[in-house]
Protein backbone atom coordinates (compact mmCIF):
# COMPACT_ATOMS: atom_id res chain seq x y z
CA UNK A 1 0.00 0.00 0.00
CA UNK A 2 3.07 2.26 0.81
CA UNK A 3 4.35 2.96 -2.85
CA UNK A 4 0.79 3.76 -3.52
CA UNK A 5 0.11 5.81 -1.04
CA UNK A 6 3.38 7.94 -1.41
CA UNK A 7 2.31 8.22 -5.26
CA UNK A 8 -0.74 9.20 -4.55
CA UNK A 9 0.38 12.59 -2.53
CA UNK A 10 3.20 13.06 -5.22
CA UNK A 11 0.39 13.15 -7.60
CA UNK A 12 -1.45 15.81 -5.87
CA UNK A 13 -3.04 17.50 -9.37
CA UNK A 14 -2.44 14.51 -11.25
CA UNK A 15 -3.95 11.63 -12.81
CA UNK A 16 -5.44 8.74 -10.71
CA UNK A 17 -7.04 6.60 -13.04
CA UNK A 18 -5.97 6.05 -16.38
CA UNK A 19 -7.40 3.12 -18.36
CA UNK A 20 -6.49 2.42 -21.90
CA UNK A 21 -8.51 0.32 -24.59
CA UNK A 22 -10.85 -1.84 -21.91
CA UNK A 23 -12.50 -4.38 -23.68
CA UNK A 24 -15.42 -6.78 -22.93
CA UNK A 25 -16.83 -9.43 -24.89
CA UNK A 26 -19.61 -11.32 -23.94
CA UNK A 27 -19.92 -13.77 -27.17
CA UNK A 28 -20.05 -11.76 -30.20
CA UNK A 29 -21.54 -9.20 -28.31
CA UNK A 30 -18.50 -5.87 -28.01
CA UNK A 31 -19.83 -4.86 -24.98
CA UNK A 32 -17.02 -2.35 -24.22
CA UNK A 33 -14.69 -2.07 -27.47
CA UNK A 34 -11.66 -0.14 -26.85
CA UNK A 35 -12.61 2.79 -23.93
CA UNK A 36 -10.07 4.31 -22.86
CA UNK A 37 -10.12 7.94 -20.54
CA UNK A 38 -8.24 9.46 -17.32
CA UNK A 39 -9.46 10.67 -14.39
CA UNK A 40 -8.07 13.21 -12.28
CA UNK A 41 -7.66 13.75 -8.42
CA UNK A 42 -10.88 15.37 -7.44
CA UNK A 43 -12.35 15.32 -10.31
CA UNK A 44 -16.08 13.89 -10.72
CA UNK A 45 -16.68 12.57 -13.87
CA UNK A 46 -19.73 11.26 -15.17
CA UNK A 47 -20.74 8.14 -17.45
CA UNK A 48 -23.75 8.61 -19.55
CA UNK A 49 -25.28 5.99 -22.18
CA UNK A 50 -28.39 4.59 -23.19
CA UNK A 51 -29.28 1.34 -21.84
CA UNK A 52 -26.79 -1.33 -22.34
CA UNK A 53 -24.31 1.37 -23.77
CA UNK A 54 -21.25 -0.33 -21.60
CA UNK A 55 -21.21 1.71 -18.80
CA UNK A 56 -21.90 -1.13 -15.75
CA UNK A 57 -19.40 -3.57 -18.11
CA UNK A 58 -16.55 -0.31 -17.94
CA UNK A 59 -16.94 -0.18 -14.07
CA UNK A 60 -16.43 -3.86 -13.98
CA UNK A 61 -13.62 -3.97 -15.69
CA UNK A 62 -12.32 -0.33 -14.04
CA UNK A 63 -12.69 -1.89 -10.82
CA UNK A 64 -11.22 -5.54 -11.50
CA UNK A 65 -14.66 -7.90 -11.53
CA UNK A 66 -13.35 -8.59 -15.04
CA UNK A 67 -9.28 -9.84 -16.05
CA UNK A 68 -8.01 -6.95 -18.02
CA UNK A 69 -6.78 -8.64 -21.62
CA UNK A 70 -3.78 -8.33 -23.34
CA UNK A 71 -3.62 -5.20 -24.97
CA UNK A 72 -5.60 -3.19 -22.76
CA UNK A 73 -3.87 -1.63 -19.67
CA UNK A 74 -5.39 0.49 -16.22
CA UNK A 75 -2.95 2.49 -14.03
CA UNK A 76 -4.18 3.56 -10.22
CA UNK A 77 -1.65 6.49 -9.52
CA UNK A 78 0.45 5.69 -12.09
CA UNK A 79 1.44 2.26 -11.50
CA UNK A 80 -0.21 -0.77 -13.06
CA UNK A 81 -1.27 -2.64 -10.32
CA UNK A 82 -4.03 -5.35 -11.52
CA UNK A 83 -1.68 -8.36 -10.94
CA UNK A 84 -2.44 -7.35 -7.20
CA UNK A 85 -5.83 -7.84 -6.57
CA UNK A 86 -6.04 -7.05 -2.89
CA UNK A 87 -4.51 -3.77 -3.20
CA UNK A 88 -6.38 -3.25 -6.17
CA UNK A 89 -9.53 -4.18 -4.61
CA UNK A 90 -8.46 -1.46 -1.65
CA UNK A 91 -8.42 1.90 -3.58
CA UNK A 92 -11.59 1.36 -4.59
CA UNK A 93 -15.04 2.19 -2.65
CA UNK A 94 -18.19 0.72 -4.94
CA UNK A 95 -21.72 1.26 -4.69
CA UNK A 96 -22.63 -0.94 -7.49
CA UNK A 97 -25.51 -1.08 -9.93
CA UNK A 98 -27.44 -4.36 -8.00
CA UNK A 99 -26.03 -3.44 -3.95
CA UNK A 100 -24.41 -6.35 -1.94
CA UNK A 101 -25.35 -5.60 1.21
CA UNK A 102 -26.62 -8.65 2.80
CA UNK A 103 -30.19 -8.22 3.30
CA UNK A 104 -30.61 -10.45 6.63
CA UNK A 105 -27.90 -8.62 8.20
CA UNK A 106 -28.77 -5.29 10.22
CA UNK A 107 -27.11 -1.99 9.08
CA UNK A 108 -24.13 -2.50 11.28
CA UNK A 109 -23.41 -6.09 10.63
CA UNK A 110 -23.33 -5.10 7.04
CA UNK A 111 -20.48 -2.61 8.40
CA UNK A 112 -18.67 -4.51 10.62
CA UNK A 113 -18.45 -7.75 7.56
CA UNK A 114 -16.89 -5.18 5.16
CA UNK A 115 -14.16 -3.64 8.17
CA UNK A 116 -13.20 -7.36 8.35
CA UNK A 117 -12.95 -7.84 4.59
CA UNK A 118 -10.62 -5.08 4.37
CA UNK A 119 -8.71 -6.12 7.46
CA UNK A 120 -9.41 -3.05 9.93
CA UNK A 121 -9.23 -3.13 13.53
CA UNK A 122 -12.51 -3.65 15.76
CA UNK A 123 -11.39 0.05 16.98
CA UNK A 124 -11.25 1.46 13.11
CA UNK A 125 -14.27 -0.46 11.94
CA UNK A 126 -16.39 0.88 15.46
CA UNK A 127 -15.20 4.58 14.76
CA UNK A 128 -15.70 5.16 10.97
CA UNK A 129 -19.02 2.62 11.13
CA UNK A 130 -20.37 5.52 14.10
CA UNK A 131 -19.03 8.23 11.87
CA UNK A 132 -20.48 7.24 8.49
CA UNK A 133 -23.80 6.20 10.40
CA UNK A 134 -24.01 9.55 11.60
CA UNK A 135 -23.23 11.71 8.30
CA UNK A 136 -25.47 9.72 6.76
CA UNK A 137 -28.67 9.66 8.98
CA UNK A 138 -28.20 6.04 10.06
CA UNK A 139 -27.53 6.16 13.07
CA UNK A 140 -30.76 5.09 15.09
CA UNK A 141 -30.64 1.99 12.25
CA UNK A 142 -28.02 0.46 13.18
CA UNK A 143 -29.97 -2.48 14.65
CA UNK A 144 -32.37 -2.68 12.01
CA UNK A 145 -32.43 -5.35 9.41
CA UNK A 146 -30.99 -4.20 5.88
CA UNK A 147 -34.22 -5.70 4.48
CA UNK A 148 -36.03 -3.47 6.45
CA UNK A 149 -34.75 -0.21 5.30
CA UNK A 150 -36.54 1.71 2.37
CA UNK A 151 -34.65 2.04 -0.90
CA UNK A 152 -33.08 5.53 -0.37
CA UNK A 153 -31.69 4.72 3.42
CA UNK A 154 -30.64 1.10 1.86
CA UNK A 155 -28.73 3.63 -0.88
CA UNK A 156 -26.85 5.19 1.87
CA UNK A 157 -26.01 1.94 3.99
CA UNK A 158 -24.24 1.29 0.11
CA UNK A 159 -23.03 4.21 0.46
CA UNK A 160 -21.57 3.93 4.17
CA UNK A 161 -20.09 0.50 3.22
CA UNK A 162 -18.16 1.81 -0.26
CA UNK A 163 -16.41 4.58 2.08
CA UNK A 164 -15.84 2.26 5.50
CA UNK A 165 -11.81 1.69 4.18
CA UNK A 166 -11.78 5.14 2.96
CA UNK A 167 -10.94 4.25 -0.35
CA UNK A 168 -9.53 7.28 -2.70
CA UNK A 169 -11.44 6.84 -5.61
CA UNK A 170 -15.40 5.86 -5.49
CA UNK A 171 -17.18 4.35 -8.07
CA UNK A 172 -21.05 4.68 -7.66
CA UNK A 173 -23.19 2.88 -10.30
CA UNK A 174 -26.22 4.77 -11.14
CA UNK A 175 -26.40 6.13 -7.35
CA UNK A 176 -29.28 8.44 -7.09
CA UNK A 177 -31.82 6.13 -9.49
CA UNK A 178 -35.10 5.69 -8.33
CA UNK A 179 -34.98 7.96 -5.10
CA UNK A 180 -37.14 10.44 -4.47
CA UNK A 181 -35.69 14.15 -4.93
CA UNK A 182 -34.34 14.18 -1.36
CA UNK A 183 -32.61 11.74 -0.76
CA UNK A 184 -31.34 12.36 -4.18
CA UNK A 185 -30.08 15.62 -3.02
CA UNK A 186 -28.39 14.34 0.36
CA UNK A 187 -26.97 11.68 -1.53
CA UNK A 188 -25.18 14.76 -4.55
CA UNK A 189 -24.03 16.92 -1.56
CA UNK A 190 -22.28 13.74 0.19
CA UNK A 191 -20.75 13.48 -3.52
CA UNK A 192 -19.44 17.02 -3.64
CA UNK A 193 -18.66 16.71 -0.03
CA UNK A 194 -16.19 13.55 -1.14
CA UNK A 195 -14.84 15.48 -3.91
CA UNK A 196 -13.77 18.01 -1.41
CA UNK A 197 -12.22 15.65 0.87
CA UNK A 198 -9.88 14.66 -1.72
CA UNK A 199 -11.38 11.62 -3.74
CA UNK A 200 -11.83 10.69 -6.98
CA UNK A 201 -15.04 9.86 -8.32
CA UNK A 202 -16.57 8.10 -11.50
CA UNK A 203 -20.16 7.55 -11.47
CA UNK A 204 -22.81 6.34 -13.99
CA UNK A 205 -25.94 7.92 -14.46
CA UNK A 206 -29.37 8.02 -17.00
CA UNK A 207 -30.06 11.81 -15.01
CA UNK A 208 -29.27 14.69 -16.81
CA UNK A 209 -29.42 17.52 -14.79
CA UNK A 210 -27.15 15.19 -12.28
CA UNK A 211 -24.36 15.05 -14.57
CA UNK A 212 -25.01 18.90 -15.59
CA UNK A 213 -25.16 19.72 -11.71
CA UNK A 214 -21.68 18.04 -9.91
CA UNK A 215 -19.76 16.33 -12.76
CA UNK A 216 -16.69 17.88 -13.97
CA UNK A 217 -16.80 15.74 -17.22
CA UNK A 218 -19.01 13.33 -18.92
CA UNK A 219 -18.15 10.71 -20.86
CA UNK A 220 -20.81 9.72 -23.24
CA UNK A 221 -20.70 6.05 -24.14
CA UNK A 222 -22.42 4.24 -26.98
CA UNK A 223 -22.27 0.80 -27.85
CA UNK A 224 -18.90 0.51 -25.78
CA UNK A 225 -17.39 3.59 -27.61
CA UNK A 226 -16.48 6.53 -25.90
CA UNK A 227 -18.41 9.04 -28.47
CA UNK A 228 -17.77 12.06 -26.17
CA UNK A 229 -15.33 13.30 -23.43
CA UNK A 230 -15.59 16.90 -22.38
CA UNK A 231 -16.62 19.13 -19.33
CA UNK A 232 -20.46 19.88 -19.29
CA UNK A 233 -19.99 23.28 -20.48
CA UNK A 234 -17.68 22.28 -23.51
CA UNK A 235 -20.01 19.90 -24.40
CA UNK A 236 -23.14 22.44 -24.24
CA UNK A 237 -20.60 25.12 -26.35
CA UNK A 238 -19.96 22.75 -28.56
CA UNK A 239 -22.85 20.50 -29.47
CA UNK A 240 -25.61 22.39 -28.13
CA UNK A 241 -24.33 25.86 -30.21
CA UNK A 242 -26.13 27.85 -27.01
CA UNK A 243 -29.55 27.92 -27.69
CA UNK A 244 -32.86 25.96 -28.77
CA UNK A 245 -35.67 27.83 -30.38
CA UNK A 246 -38.74 26.57 -29.84
CA UNK A 247 -41.86 28.03 -31.35
CA UNK A 248 -45.81 26.73 -31.88
CA UNK A 249 -47.95 27.58 -34.71
CA UNK A 250 -50.99 28.95 -34.45
CA UNK A 251 -52.95 26.17 -36.64
CA UNK A 252 -51.01 22.62 -37.90
CA UNK A 253 -48.64 23.29 -40.55
CA UNK A 254 -49.44 21.02 -44.04
CA UNK A 255 -46.65 18.87 -45.30
CA UNK A 256 -45.89 21.39 -47.75
CA UNK A 257 -44.91 24.05 -45.31
CA UNK A 258 -42.74 21.61 -43.13
CA UNK A 259 -40.37 20.98 -45.75
CA UNK A 260 -40.13 25.01 -46.07
CA UNK A 261 -39.68 25.31 -43.36
CA UNK A 262 -36.84 22.80 -42.41
CA UNK A 263 -35.25 24.24 -45.94
CA UNK A 264 -34.85 27.82 -44.54
CA UNK A 265 -32.05 26.43 -41.87
CA UNK A 266 -28.43 25.43 -42.00
CA UNK A 267 -28.29 22.41 -43.31
CA UNK A 268 -28.25 19.30 -40.73
CA UNK A 269 -30.68 21.20 -38.07
CA UNK A 270 -32.99 19.01 -36.85
CA UNK A 271 -36.30 20.02 -36.25
CA UNK A 272 -38.41 18.48 -34.11
CA UNK A 273 -42.44 18.11 -33.21
CA UNK A 274 -42.86 17.93 -29.48
CA UNK A 275 -45.99 16.47 -28.58
CA UNK A 276 -47.32 19.95 -26.83
CA UNK A 277 -47.46 21.27 -30.60
CA UNK A 278 -44.35 23.07 -30.20
CA UNK A 279 -41.54 23.16 -32.88
CA UNK A 280 -38.17 22.64 -31.41
CA UNK A 281 -34.67 23.35 -33.13
CA UNK A 282 -31.34 23.63 -31.86
CA UNK A 283 -29.66 27.21 -33.54
CA UNK A 284 -26.24 28.24 -33.88
CA UNK A 285 -27.14 31.73 -34.52
CA UNK A 286 -30.77 31.97 -32.75
CA UNK A 287 -31.24 36.04 -33.66
CA UNK A 288 -31.21 35.20 -37.64
CA UNK A 289 -32.62 31.65 -37.41
CA UNK A 290 -35.73 34.15 -35.33
CA UNK A 291 -36.08 36.14 -38.06
CA UNK A 292 -35.91 33.55 -40.58
CA UNK A 293 -38.56 31.85 -39.00
CA UNK A 294 -40.82 34.50 -38.38
CA UNK A 295 -40.57 35.83 -42.33
CA UNK A 296 -41.11 32.54 -43.31
CA UNK A 297 -44.58 32.30 -40.86
CA UNK A 298 -45.22 35.95 -42.28
CA UNK A 299 -44.89 35.14 -45.98
CA UNK A 300 -47.25 32.05 -45.82
CA UNK A 301 -49.75 33.84 -43.89
CA UNK A 302 -49.52 31.26 -40.52
CA UNK A 303 -49.24 32.94 -37.09
CA UNK A 304 -46.94 31.84 -34.46
CA UNK A 305 -48.65 31.61 -31.31
CA UNK A 306 -45.67 31.71 -29.22
CA UNK A 307 -42.09 31.81 -29.63
CA UNK A 308 -39.41 31.12 -26.81
CA UNK A 309 -35.18 30.33 -26.57
CA UNK A 310 -33.98 28.24 -24.22
CA UNK A 311 -30.19 27.26 -22.92
CA UNK A 312 -29.57 23.63 -25.05
CA UNK A 313 -29.79 21.12 -21.90
CA UNK A 314 -27.02 17.90 -22.01
CA UNK A 315 -30.56 16.02 -22.12
CA UNK A 316 -31.08 17.83 -25.73
CA UNK A 317 -27.70 17.42 -26.70
CA UNK A 318 -27.34 13.87 -25.67
CA UNK A 319 -30.42 12.69 -27.61
CA UNK A 320 -29.34 14.77 -30.91
CA UNK A 321 -25.94 12.54 -30.23
CA UNK A 322 -26.95 9.34 -29.83
CA UNK A 323 -29.88 9.69 -32.68
CA UNK A 324 -26.66 11.26 -34.89
CA UNK A 325 -24.99 7.52 -34.00
CA UNK A 326 -28.17 5.45 -34.36
CA UNK A 327 -28.56 7.01 -37.74
CA UNK A 328 -25.24 7.06 -39.37
CA UNK A 329 -25.12 3.07 -38.39
CA UNK A 330 -28.59 2.37 -40.36
N1 LIG B 1 -22.94 -10.91 -17.86
C1 LIG B 1 -23.35 -10.62 -19.10
N2 LIG B 1 -23.57 -11.58 -20.01
C2 LIG B 1 -23.97 -11.30 -21.28
N3 LIG B 1 -24.17 -10.05 -21.73
C3 LIG B 1 -23.97 -9.05 -20.87
C4 LIG B 1 -23.56 -9.26 -19.52
N4 LIG B 1 -23.44 -8.08 -18.90
C5 LIG B 1 -23.76 -7.16 -19.81
N5 LIG B 1 -24.08 -7.73 -21.00
C6 LIG B 1 -24.46 -7.01 -22.22
O1 LIG B 1 -23.46 -6.06 -22.50
C7 LIG B 1 -24.03 -4.82 -22.93
C8 LIG B 1 -23.59 -3.71 -22.00
O2 LIG B 1 -24.23 -3.90 -20.74
P1 LIG B 1 -24.02 -2.93 -19.50
O3 LIG B 1 -24.70 -3.55 -18.34
O4 LIG B 1 -22.59 -2.59 -19.38
O5 LIG B 1 -24.82 -1.64 -20.00
P2 LIG B 1 -25.14 -0.29 -19.23
O6 LIG B 1 -24.61 0.81 -20.07
O7 LIG B 1 -24.69 -0.37 -17.83
O8 LIG B 1 -26.74 -0.26 -19.32
P3 LIG B 1 -27.83 0.28 -18.27
O9 LIG B 1 -27.97 1.75 -18.54
O10 LIG B 1 -29.08 -0.45 -18.71
O11 LIG B 1 -27.39 -0.06 -16.89
C9 LIG B 1 -25.51 -5.06 -22.98
O12 LIG B 1 -25.87 -5.39 -24.30
C10 LIG B 1 -25.74 -6.21 -22.04
O13 LIG B 1 -26.86 -6.97 -22.41
MG1 LIG C 1 -25.65 -0.31 -16.03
Amino acid sequence: MMSVVQNQQSLEQGIVISAQNLRKNFGLLAAVDGISFSIKKQEIVGVLGPNGAGKTTTIRLLTGLYRVLNGSSIQIFNEDITMNPLLYKSLFGIVPEISNAFLDYTVLQNLQFTGQIFGLTKKEIKERSASLLQQYGLTDKAKTLTNALSKGLKQRLNFCIALLHDPPILIFDEPTAGLDPISVRVLREQILHLREAGKTILLTTHDMQEAQKICDRVLIINKGKIIVDETPDALRAKFGNGRMILFKPAADLPETFKAGLIAIFSRGTSLKLLKNGYYQCPSKDPVGDIVKIHTFFQDNGISISDLKLEETSLEDIFIQLIQKERESNE
